[in-house]
């Protein structure tokens, strides 16, 4: 499932679309260059929570993870500054992966596994994909990869 987006606008508004539908315990991992738009894509997702617009959302580049209040927790976990796998286990990511709150980690291919890409480290099974492209400056392809043990009617793409 692929969608275009020709402005930032258009990104906030994607993310609220999916944020809106989002329950306890989803795991939203975001792939793509700087610059793409995994931070105001998390943005839009943290207003479709519900979270109060004056909350200042941004990569948590420095503390790695920020927590908001919306609807249901948000953790919005920031992986660029990783540099060995070593570093991912001892943030003892576990604790919010398999809590009852809606996780978002930007730089999410620091999480595949270096003998078998399609696993991830973590034990992270299910799990949404989101790819961003950029294609010009001002527009960025976004691909949806579900990645499920079981079927489920999310996300509702009809709605995004
Ligand atoms: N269609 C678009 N969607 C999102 N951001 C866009 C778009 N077009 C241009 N931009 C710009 O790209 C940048 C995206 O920044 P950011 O969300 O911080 O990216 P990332 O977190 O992936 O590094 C912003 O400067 C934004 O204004
Ligand atoms: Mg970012």
């Amino acid at each position: 499932m692929k969608k275009i987006s020709n402005s930032p606008e258009e990104t906030l508004e994607l993310g609220k679309s999916l944020g809106i539908s989002l329950g306890a315990g989803d795991i939203i991992l975001l792939f793509g260059d700087l610059g793409a738009g995994k931070t105001c894509f998390t943005q839009g997702i943290c207003y479709g929570l519900e979270l109060d617009k004056a909350s200042y959302i941004r990569s948590p580049t420095f503390t790695l993870i920020n927590e908001y209040q919306g609807k249901l927790p948000i953790y919005h976990i920031d992986l660029y500054r990783i540099e060995t796998q070593e570093e991912i286990f001892s943030l003892g990511l576990e604790e919010i992966l398999y809590n009852q709150g809606v996780t978002i980690i930007e730089w999410a291919e620091k999480l595949r596994s270096p003998k078998k890409p399609d696993k991830l480290i973590l034990n992270i099974q299910d799990r949404l994909e989101i790819n961003i492209k950029i294609t010009s400056d001002s527009q960025r392809e976004f691909t949806f990869n579900p990645v499920f043990s079981e079927p489920r009617s999310f996300p509702d793409f009809t709605l995004l």
